[in-house]
């Protein structure tokens, strides 16, 4: 055989194994990567959040279709998190959600998942207007602040008119604390500043004693609930905070000074975590607004899956383009049960 002829040989050989690897591919399963990023993996809302995320893909995997979730935590550095997010798009991942550290910092992830064409669904840390605009492959996927501190500012209303007993000192007026989250975070100036006007405009005379920030934290509301209880003791009557865990954190430090029941103000969070959700049911919480875990990581589950396949965007429903809102919730004594359930199926 001539040179010539051994090329054609080496040619149609390769030809024949690429046209048998070609009809071997229906059998195999597609695998789609989805990297997730997100700003510190001791918030207890999130963790819960990517749990049920991650639940919902598995349900929705099929034998065409089989996604593969990584996920990186940025352990609150925003530095770290654009260069998990370069690994992540570098690993070959389909689509990113991201979680920003610094909701107002989002340009380089951008950047770069527009020059590799890799969508990114931001969730729950929500980039400025401007930001979602800079490219038409970015979402957002979350909750409207405003409307979860209106509801705090309603249960918490409703509380203070059907029980005398909570202005404890029979002035007329309701001394109350906040707990913050992070500074900047647009549902901690939301919701605070909705829960208290909700209150005012409802007719309630309130005076503010302080507050603290306790960045969404526990362990660091109980630290700084210390320090205002020191400050007044025996005044406050209602502890407003911006999520849960910071409420169970303001508990944890009553509990700590060994206060009676009956010395205690009430206390309302934001989110319906786990232990939020239990708190409530022993009135240990008066109240809580459930922040919609399960639905925000379903509109995830199916933009990704939307994105990653190209069916089913049209069935998904959009504000200002390209975000999605889900809504809150209020939950007493009377409903948790109901919220626990919903907590419990994905
Ligand atoms: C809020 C939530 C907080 C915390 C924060 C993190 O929506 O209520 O508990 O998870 O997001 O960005
Ligand atoms: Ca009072």
């Amino acid at each position: 055989m001539n040179k010539l002829g051994a090329v054609w040989t080496v040619l149609l050989g390769s030809a024949f194994l690429l046209c048998a690897c070609g009809e071997e591919q229906p059998d195999v399963p597609d695998k789609s990567y989805i990297g997730v990023a997100y700003y510190n993996q001791s918030d207890t809302f999130l963790n819960e959040l990517l749990d049920s995320f991650k639940e919902q893909l598995k349900e929705m995997q099929n034998e065409d279709m089989d996604t593969v979730v990584m996920v990186r935590d940025a352990a609150g550095v925003q530095r770290t998190q654009d260069d998990q997010v370069k690994e992540l798009i570098n690993a070959g991942c389909d689509v990113l959600c991201v979680n920003l550290v610094d909701r107002a910092d989002p340009s380089e992830i951008i950047d770069m998942a527009r020059e590799h064409e890799v969508p990114i669904i931001f969730f729950n840390r929500e980039p400025v207007a401007e930001d979602l605009m800079q490219w038409d492959q970015i979402y957002y996927v979350g909750a409207d602040a405003e409307e979860s501190g209106v509801m705090q500012g309603e249960l918490a209303a409703d509380m203070i008119k059907n029980n005398s007993q909570t202005d404890r000192n029979r002035d007329g007026k309701i001394q109350y604390v906040v707990l913050e989250g992070e500074p900047g975070h647009q549902d901690a100036i939301i919701r605070t500043e909705t829960a208290v006007k909700t209150l005012t405009d409802s007719g309630i005379e309130l005076e503010k004693l302080s507050y603290q920030i306790a960045n969404w934290n526990r362990a660091q509301a109980e630290n700084r609930m210390e320090q205002l209880i020191g400050q007044y003791p025996n005044q406050i009557e209602l502890v407003l905070s911006n999520n849960d865990d910071m409420a169970l954190g303001a508990m944890d430090a009553y509990k700590k000074l060994n206060y009676t029941e009956t010395a205690l103000p009430v206390f309302f969070g934001i989110d319906g975590t786990d232990a939020g959700l239990e708190a409530v049911m022993d009135s240990e919480l008066a109240g809580t607004v459930y922040n919609d875990k399960e639905g925000q990581a379903k509109a995830m589950a199916e933009l990704c899956w939307a994105l990653i396949t190209g069916d089913g965007m049209e069935e998904l429903e959009f504000q200002k383009e390209r975000c999605i809102y889900l809504p809150y919730a209020k939950v007493t004594e009377e409903n948790a049960d109901e919220f626990i359930a919903r907590s419990n199926t994905p």
